[in-house]
């Protein structure tokens, strides 16, 4: 039931405080000194020992699978690529016993994560699965796996389940990173307790949802958006165009803010509004450049920002903060206002926000 909210995806925006929460705990221990995966503990071994990770998904579950790329390379080491599930499964992939295949989907039921699985599987790769759906066809076929508990999602646009698969990308990486030696033991006990603290800052970010509205409702009739980001935050501005566009139809593109002078930046004009994910990290300094070229050319700039950072207020139109947090977890952080930014506007559009036209919850078909 959608209680006090006016939609389920609302609802379920406010709900990522208790799901990140139920995610991360019982895979912490009540010290916070280590990860525990219940799922993966037999193929563990096999996973350390990998030529090459895979993560497969599609939609929402791709930009989670590309935060953990992010997140695995740099903390364990392991080479990672990320692929579309649709383009994985026909394109005669070389695949071997060395490799691990993460499958990342919400329902467990996306007919082209589940067929890319089978044929990685056939192949002799270990697949595993991230799902939210307890019992789903891919959390039936894989070899191990880790659920997301966000609990059931309605909102076609999926929102929770995101920051649950970010979550357990977090817990994963940061267990491998700790089983091979690569972190050190005071890095891997700061990250864990830089995750446990997410959930209330989550909840600072949500108690802003006024001024995220007064925003929304200034680029509420845009035909145009751009995202741009960098490192971790580069599949945040994915997620974040994504967002908008499914469910206000404005249509926005996310981009790595590196790639902009090599196409979008043709796009900048006083009419389009260009959202900048510039938390501080160490990319900051040249997503400072990104945003001083789209001002120079007279974009309107929204950036997601750390607290306290007065540098970029006068350069920007718009600014949402996230609380100041370890780059290791700020993306669970930097997408919540932008979720709240398209839920807003896509509400004063007058769009069906939970039931987006032409989308379904669960693709069955390809
Ligand atoms: C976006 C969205 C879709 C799904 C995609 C994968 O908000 O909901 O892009 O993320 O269809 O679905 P799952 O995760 O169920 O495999």
């Amino acid at each position: 039931e959608k209680g006090d909210f006016e939609h389920f995806m609302l609802k379920e925006i406010f709900e990522q405080p208790k799901t990140i929460e139920d995610t991360f705990r019982g895979r912490i221990n009540p010290e916070h000194t280590e990860i525990v995966l219940g799922g993966l503990l037999d193929v563990l071994p096999k996973i350390l020992k990998a030529r090459r990770i895979i993560i497969i998904g599609c939609g929402t579950s791709w930009h989670a699978a590309l935060v953990g790329e992010y997140l695995i390379e740099e903390y364990a080491r392991i080479p990672v690529e990320v692929e579309y599930a649709s383009e994985f499964r026909y394109r005669n992939p070389i695949l071997n016993s060395e490799d691990v295949v993460i499958a990342i989907s919400q329902s467990g039921e996306t007919a082209d994560t589940l067929a890319a699985l089978r044929m990685a599987k056939e192949r002799g790769a270990t697949i595993l699965g991230v799902c939210n759906v307890v019992g789903s066809s891919i959390a039936r076929e894989t070899d191990g796996g880790v659920y997301t508990h966000a609990g059931v999602e309605i909102g076609v646009a999926s929102t929770k389940a995101f920051t649950a698969q970010v979550t357990i990308m977090t817990l994963f990486a940061l267990k491998l990173a700790k089983e091979n030696g690569r972190i050190s033991s005071g890095l891997y006990l700061d990250l864990i307790k830089e995750l446990s603290e997410i959930p209330e800052k989550v909840k600072s970010i949500l108690v802003k949802h006024p001024h995220i509205k007064e925003v929304a409702a200034k680029y509420k009739d845009a035909i145009n958006a751009l995202y741009l980001g960098r490192g971790a935050l580069f599949p945040v501005a994915l997620e974040g165009a994504l967002k908008l566009k499914e469910i206000s139809y404005i249509h926005a593109e996310g981009y790595a803010a590196g790639e902009m002078k090599h196409g979008p930046i043709a796009l900048v004009d006083d009419n389009l509004p260009v959202i900048v994910v510039a938390a501080k990290d160490h990319y900051y300094e040249k997503i400072v450049s990104n945003i001083q070229e789209v001002k120079a050319r007279k974009g309107n700039i929204i950036a997601v920002v750390t607290e306290g950072d007065t540098g970029l207020t006068s350069m920007v139109n718009d600014l949402f903060e996230i609380p100041k947090s370890h780059p290791a977890v700020s993306p669970l952080l930097a997408i919540i206002p932008l979720q709240l930014f398209s839920y807003y506007i896509a509400v004063m559009r007058g769009c069906d926000v939970d039931q987006p036209r032409n989308l379904a919850k669960s693709v069955t078909v390809e």
